[in-house]
This record gives C-alpha cells, structure tokens and sequence, in this order.
C-alpha cells in the first residue's frame, strides 16, 4: 500500500531546498546585522504555554493546535509558532538576570496548525523570526519591522506593502472592546458560531472573521483608532516616521489585530502586492508588541516585540517572481570522453570546487552529445571540454550553453576566467534596473 504524505505537509526537494535554504541563510545573515543571536527551542512543548500565551480565544489555541498525552500522560503540543517557546526559553534559562537588556533572538524551524490546507497555508511550514525583549522603544519596534522589510528587499520583493495598526494601551483596549461588544452584539444573531464565541471571550478576534457575511457587518464596526490615547497614538506615529527615515512606507488599518492574543500596541503584517498569475497566499509575515507576554510564561514584567516571517510564502513569491530563465544548477559541467580526461577532470572538479564552483562532471565515458545533454538536464551555465590535445597542452575549451560561445582557456588562468565569465552570465540574465527607459 502506498504511503501519502500527511495532508498539509510538503516534501522540499532538491532546487526548492535550496531555494529554501538561501532563504532562511539570508534572513538569519540580516538578523545578525542587527545584533540577533540564534535560538532554538524544542519543537514540543507543554500545551498551558500555548493556552497562556497565544491564548485561548485565538483560533490558534482554539482549532489548530497539535496537542498529544505523551506516554507519561503529559498534555504535549507540537508548537503552532515560535515567541511562546523563546519566552519559555528565556525564563527556564533565566536569560533575564543579568539585567543586560534587550535579550535579542533570531530563529528558523517548523510549525504545526491543523488548517484548512490552500494556497500557502500547509499543517506543517517553517517560519524565520525574531523577537527583542526587555528594553521597549519606538525604535526598537521599528528594528524589527525593518528587519522584514529589509528580508523582502533583499530576495527581490518589492511590490510590499506593510501593514501597521496600534492595539492601545490597557485602557484604550479596555474601552474599544467594550464598544465591540456592543456593536457587535446587535448582529451576533446573523454571525457565524466562531464569532459568537469570540464575541464572549474577546470581541477583538472578530476582526479577524473571513466569512463573507460577518466581513461586511466587521466594514461598520467602530474602529480602533477612536479609542486610542494620546500617548498610543504618538508612538504608532513615531515609529510610522522613524520607518520613513529609512525609506519604509506603511499603511495604517484599523482593522489590523493580527490572530494571537499577547499583543498589545504596536502590530503589523507584510502583504505582497496582487500581480496577476501569482497566488494570494495571505501575509508573508507579521507581529508585534507584546507588554505582558514574558511575565505570562512566569518570567519578569518586561516587554517585548518580535516578527515571524513564513518561509512556504516566501519561497513561493520568490519563485514567481523570480526571472524563468534563472535556473538554478551547476556552474560548469566538465565532459570527458576517455578514462584518462575523466581522472584529471576528476582533479580539476576538486580544484574547482575548492575555489567555490558548483561542478559537475560525469564519472562514465559518454559520447559528446550525450554529455551536453546530461548538461542541460543538470541546468549547467558553461561546460568544459578537454580534448586529447588540449590535455596535452594544459589547455580547455569552455563553452557558454546559452549563446553557444566557444573559448580557448590555459588551466592555469581557469579560476580567474571562469569567475568573470559567470559573473557576466548572471549580469546578462538579470539586467539591473537603472530606472531609465530602454531606448
Ligand atoms: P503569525 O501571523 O501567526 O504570527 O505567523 C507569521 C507568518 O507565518 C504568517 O504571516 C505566515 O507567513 C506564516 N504562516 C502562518 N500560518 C501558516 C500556515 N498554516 N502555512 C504557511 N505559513 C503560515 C506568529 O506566528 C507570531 N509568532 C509572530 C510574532 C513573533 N509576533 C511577535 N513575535
């Protein structure tokens, strides 16, 4: 009988691993720009760090989690996000003592919520994060926002629109509830079951609501930005212009209170913008200010703000948007037809390697045409090929597979040429945009 991966799950294979893995490297390298250090946390934890932390009206905690007794009758959760197990972290390991504050991490790892699976929502998908605790700033929160933002520029996303609202403190909190409540109790009768739930546990999630119906009743709901203090009002517009300092556009709306109960301020999202043939496949990420999340998990009154960025979505806009002729595959493919090419190709891949190539070479005497075509099924940019009396000559011919050009090179300036060649290669490829008009 064959064995189907679990519904919701993805096998990353091969180009995509790598697309992934470039991904997750140029994340945790910007991270680290800012002074981030590495964190991993285990992928289980006890279930009550969830139910105190992303909380019990999140629909999170509520449908989605992936809870399990252990064999020794624990209640065990395969972990729905990152920030929860940090703040554990951060407390079992008493990272706080020192006082040296702010405690920065960066992350990567899987996650698991029992979803719908669709278009870029799967039960099991990794996220990158960050989260800054302990020293509260309006730069601080910008930090952060700026980290994803910088992410997304640098894989080449720049059609984003970042997302950014304010929660308030308590008190605004306090009140803009209550009038939800009492906006919302005149059409709960005509609202789905979730709402009516949440319109007990905490109104605020009903902004949340994607059922068509209750979208429309959420378009008249009294907006958040009313019942804002002075003082919440001032941050979310110093951060909004700190943003700006560094050349990042953000767009209020009121409407924004992200799925997680612990934040309270500043919240934000990264949404790319719709371009035809490419999927909608919902934030690319998002976060947070969170004032009371690590004295929650049993740690000091310190706060915190923190990002997680989705990795699936990621990897799917990149490869999109990415240029088509952009394969990713070998740099040079070397082709020897006798034994005696193939043991000193065997040399020169080494040599080649050892100068941060990626070769391939076959290990089996082929004919030519059988070798451009194990080329071009490797995705190879240039192939070399060394004939009997090149050998001789300490000479190789490298042929560029695309325009078909054919160059004499001495091994001894390979490195040099070869370097130049590809870069020229990619250069061609994808021609930067000087903004000028094509004549
Ligand atoms: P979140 O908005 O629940 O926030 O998730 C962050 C990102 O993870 C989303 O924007 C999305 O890109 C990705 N994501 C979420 N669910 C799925 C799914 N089912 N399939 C694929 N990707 C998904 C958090 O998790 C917070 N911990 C963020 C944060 C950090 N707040 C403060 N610090």
């Amino acid at each position: 009988m064959e064995i189907n991966p679990v519904k919701g799950t993805h096998d990353i294979i091969a180009d995509e691993a790598y697309l992934y893995t470039m991904i997750e490297n140029a994340a945790m390298g910007i991270a680290s720009l800012y002074g981030y250090k590495e964190i991993r946390t285990p992928i289980i934890e006890h279930t009550p760090l969830f139910l105190r932390s992303v909380g019990e009206s999140s629909d999170i905690v509520n449908k989605e989690m992936y809870t399990f007794e252990d064999k020794g009758g624990r209640s065990i959760t395969l972990r729905p996000e990152l920030t929860a197990g940090v703040m554990r972290s951060i407390v079992s390991n008493k990272l706080y003592a020192n006082g040296d504050f702010p405690i920065k991490f960066c992350y990567v790892g899987p996650c698991f919520r029992y979803e719908r699976p669709q278009a870029g929502r799967y039960r099991q998908f990794n996220q990158f994060g960050v989260e800054a605790v302990g020293a509260p700033s309006v730069y601080q929160d910008a930090e952060v926002i700026a980290i994803g933002h910088r992410l997304l520029n640098t894989l080449g996303l720049d059609n984003v629109k970042v997302l950014i609202n304010s929660l308030g403190d308590e008190e605004s909190r306090k009140a803009y509830k209550e009038a939800l409540r009492e906006y919302f109790s005149k059409h709960i009768d005509k609202m789905c079951p979730d709402c009516k739930r949440r319109l007990e546990v905490n109104p605020l999630r009903i902004l949340d609501c994607k059922v068509p119906e209750d979208v429309e009743i959420v378009k008249n709901a009294p907006k958040m930005t009313d019942y804002l203090s002075q003082e919440s009002k001032a941050y979310l517009r110093t951060v909004i212009s700190i943003l700006k300092s560094v050349g990042i556009e953000t767009e209020v709306d009121t409407n924004l209170v992200r799925g997680l109960d612990y934040y309270t301020g500043v919240v934000f999202e990264y949404h790319f913008a719709k371009v035809e043939g490419v999927d909608n496949v919902g934030a690319l990420g998002g976060g947070g200010h969170y004032a009371n999340l690590l004295a929650e998990v049993g740690g000091p009154k310190e706060e915190g703000i923190g990002l997680a960025m989705g990795v699936e979505r990621l990897a799917y806009i990149v490869k999109s948007t990415l240029n088509p002729n952009t394969k990713i595959g070998a740099d040079v493919y070397l082709m020897g037809m006798t034994d005696d090419i193939i043991e000193q190709n065997f040399v020169l891949a080494d040599m080649l390697r050892g100068n941060g190539f990626i070769v391939e070479m076959n290990y089996a005497t082929k004919s030519l045409g059988a070798l451009f075509k194990a080329a071009n099924r490797k995705n190879a940019k240039f192939a070399i090929i060394v004939g009997e009396d090149e050998f001789n000559k300490k000479e190789v011919s490298v042929k560029n597979l695309k325009s078909q050009e054919q160059t004499l090179v001495k091994l001894e300036d390979l490195d040099n040429v070869l370097h130049s060649m590809l870069n020229k290669y990619y250069a061609d490829e994808n021609p930067v945009d000087t903004g000028k008009e094509e004549q």
